[in-house]
């Protein structure tokens, strides 16, 4: 593995007739592209296979990615103008993308444009809440209108294909990278995906300038890595691949994501970049498939520490012949790809598949028109500060879950003396969240801003660190106790720092860092009402003293407008809506743990301590101490009045199933009403419950109002004894209600049909 070096060019050839920008513009693309690849060597060919990170990328990026050395500026734009590297990754600006772009069109023998790439993952300039905080928000139109305003931002810097989103199902909280998808629940991951690639892609073509192609990641299983440690081997059920992980893959191929990207992880003992059955079988000759997969960051290479290659030739062949059209960062189908061919190990009609997939995928983007299209200089110069600021705010604001709020000390008073604490209270560290290399932490909004500018008298806010995130501060406590005992109330911004979630973080133990837990002790022994903020990038588990807090808010990361957010919610500006994408355990041992587990043959009767052989801890019950789907509002819903009409669906019919929402308290409230279902007998094992729908209610004090939700037999689907879709008649009990754990329940059933439609 190693950049491509300099080689003595092929002879140029002039090939005015398939340059862009030349006589060839006015070719059909498919003609165009079948005339360039007869006139390509086999090194050209391998070049359009090939993607390396760029060697101007931004601090970050390298830090996140330490493994593969891309070389200096110049060795790359001459492995662009040999044709030995047909796309770039992670560029750090408008200039860079088009001077690379430039060689590559006027320099390079056959003048294909280059694909320029990043990883644009919730933000580009304007850095939204981290995609789990963001699903919190239970809201399609806001991911996709934030995935819109960040390909806006990003386009406008020559980027065409972003490595985003990552549709991951995570189950495993001691797994980091959950911080960077939907969460564990299918449906609100498939909603998601669509929403995202919608927003990402646009609705104006992927040729227009703000279009930016989507790639859904990592396939598959990535989230499930045994012991939620990041790359380990996944070795579940096809049963649970098709039913789980597949799907928000298929949505968002579906919505016209046409790339994708392989996980490091091996599949049942196959790593998915020699995974055939994955890449060939399923996604293509299944999936109907059109687009290209890329590997994952030096993915092919690590065939040979999984023990799969003998060595880096054997690594480029088991990927290629494995279904990965792309290889990232190793240079490895560069350096072997042609060798492989004129060996006959691979047949270069199989290389030209490839090589014609990325490139209808650039005549696609329009860059065999256009290849600085994106790169006009009005789109460049309004690019140069977070442009979103008004919807990063509202994307924050809807982010946040309210777990707890005893004595209803939130909403705060913004007359009061509020002494703020904790290691994120102040400063921009750890605002943006792990997943950012292009968003300057210099505009982001810190909470104790966002708490002045919503406080009557800023003077009456005491702020102070009292410790940092993983490590005490010298006099932090007492400094911390002494302004609590000042202060009327005490709001603490505590959890997890941002390097402590994503990519490699994996952790044994969910829990705030001790030095912070001391802290929340000694100033919650103060005896003020205390309000925990929690800042996560996963489900954490608080210890019992921390639990005891008036008020318990998760506050995740944020992005740009933290602050401002943060002070909406807890001023009461905005009732919190949030609702948890994941489920928050009692204790890391639970892990993994998600509503949508199965009954098992011996579950619990009760929430009784004292039943012996059980699916039960010693310690605790296997259920959650926040569920899936929880999280208060400032009003007070209560769900009353269940209608499943005549409590049957006909094979071919559809089933209203309705409640009543009042909101009973004397303030507003912000209700996600969910449904869910649960199979009663079947032919395989079916979760205890699973979401079905939900639905947001806006409700003033005292107001009503019906929430209705229609099943069809689609709904009660699942994968068979045959690892295919199936549905089966028979009873279902449902419930509505206000999360994973709770609700109105009824039944019905399922009548027989025509099991051939299915
Ligand atoms: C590795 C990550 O797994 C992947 O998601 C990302 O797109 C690449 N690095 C490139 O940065």
């Amino acid at each position: 593995m190693s950049f491509p070096a300099s080689r003595t060019s092929e002879a140029r050839l002039s090939s005015e007739a398939t340059r862009p920008g030349t006589a060839g513009k006015a070719a059909p693309h498919a003609e165009r592209i079948e005339s360039l690849i007869s006139a390509m060597t086999l090194e050209e060919k391998a070049g359009q296979l090939t993607i390396m990170p760029a060697a101007l990328a931004p601090a970050p990026a390298n830090a996140a990615n330490p493994a593969a050395v891309p070389g200096s500026i110049e060795e790359q734009a001459q492995a662009v103008r040999e044709g030995r590297l047909g796309a770039v990754f992670n560029g750090d600006s408008a200039d860079w993308h088009r001077r690379m772009q430039t060689v590559a069109v006027e320099e390079s023998r056959l003048g294909i444009p280059l694909l320029l790439a990043a990883d644009v993952i919730h933000g580009f300039r304007t850095i939204f809440p981290v995609p789990l905080a963001e699903a919190a928000a239970f809201d399609a139109d806001l991911a996709r209108r934030t995935a819109r305003a960040a390909a806006e931002e990003a386009t406008a810097t020559g980027i065409a294909w972003n490595f985003a989103p990552m549709v991951d199902i995570s189950r495993d909280a001691r797994w980091g990278r959950g911080v960077e998808g939907g969460g564990e629940d299918v449906l609100l991951g498939c909603t998601l995906a669509v929403a995202r690639v919608e927003g990402f892609q646009g609705d104006r073509g992927l040729a227009d300038a703000g279009a930016m192609l989507a790639t859904p990641k990592h396939l598959a299983g990535y989230g499930a890595g045994t012991g939620g440690l990041d790359y380990n081997s996944v070795d579940v059920s096809e049963r649970t691949l098709r039913e789980i992980h597949f799907p928000p893959f298929q949505a968002a191929f579906e919505a016209g994501a046409l790339s994708t990207m392989a996980a490091f992880n091996d599949v049942a003992g196959v790593p998915a970049h020699a995974n055939a059955w994955l890449m060939k079988d399923v996604l293509r000759s299944e999936w109907g498939f059109e687009g290209f997969v890329v590997s994952d960051y030096t993915g092919d290479f690590e065939l040979i520490a999984h023990g799969l290659a003998e060595d880096e030739r054997d690594a480029a062949r088991l990927a290629f012949q494995g279904g990965v059209d792309m290889s990232m960062s190793s240079n490895l189908y560069a350096e072997h790809l042609p060798d492989l061919v004129r060996s006959g190990v691979i047949a270069e009609a199989d290389v030209d598949v490839a090589v014609r997939r990325v490139l209808t995928l650039k005549a696609q983007l329009g860059l065999f028109d256009d290849p600085y299209g994106r790169l006009s200089p009005e789109r460049v110069e309004a690019n140069d500060q977070p442009r979103y600021r008004d919807l990063a705010r509202e994307a924050g604001r809807k982010s946040i879950v309210m777990l707890k709020n005893e004595g209803g000390v939130l909403p705060l008073r913004r007359d009061r003396k509020i002494a703020l604490i904790g290691p994120f209270a102040e400063g921009r560290d750890h605002l943006n969240g792990p997943w950012v290399l292009f968003g300057d932490p210099a505009y982001a909004v810190p909470v104790d801003e966002g708490f002045r500018a919503a406080m009557d008298d800023p003077a009456n806010l005491t702020v102070v660190r009292g410790s940092e995130a993983e490590a005490p501060l010298e006099g932090g406590i007492e400094a911390a106790v002494e302004a609590a005992r000042g202060a009327d109330v005490v709001v603490m911004v505590v959890g997890e720092g941002e390097r402590m979630s994503g990519e490699a973080q994996s952790r044994i133990d969910i829990c705030i860092p001790e030095p912070q837990r001391d802290l929340i002790a000694a100033v919650m022994a103060v005896g003020k009402p205390v309000v925990l903020v929690l800042k996560c990038g996963r489900a954490l588990v608080l210890d019992e003293t921390a639990k005891q807090a008036q008020a318990l808010v998760v506050g995740w990361f944020l992005g740009v407008e933290t602050g401002h957010a943060l002070a909406d919610v807890l001023f009461g500006a905005h009732a919190p809506s949030g609702r948890l994408p994941i489920s928050f355990p009692r204790h890391t041992g639970q892990s993994p743990f998600h509503y949508d587990r199965k009954v098992t043959g011996r579950p619990p009767l009760s929430l009784e301590h004292g039943e012996e052989f059980k699916a039960r801890y010693r310690e605790t019950l296997n259920v959650a101490e926040w569920p899936f789907g929880h999280g208060l509002t400032y009003g007070d819903p209560v769900y009353e009045g269940l209608d499943v009409g005549d409590g049957t669906l006909a094979w071919d019919g559809e089933l209203e199933v309705s409640a009543t929402i009042t909101n009973r308290g004397d303030r507003a409230a912000e209700e996600l009403a969910q449904l869910y279902i649960h199979d009663r007998a079947a032919s395989v094992t079916r979760p205890i419950r699973q979401l079905k729908g939900f639905q947001r209610v806006r409700l003033e004090p005292g107001q009503s109002a019906r929430v209705r939700f229609t099943l069809t037999r689609r709904d009660l689907m699942f994968i068979g004894r045959e690892l295919s879709w199936t549905v089966e008649p028979g009873r279902f009990t449902v419930w509505i209600g206000p999360n994973a754990e709770s609700g109105l329940e009824g039944t019905f059933e399922l009548l027989a049909g025509d099991a051939a439609s299915a």
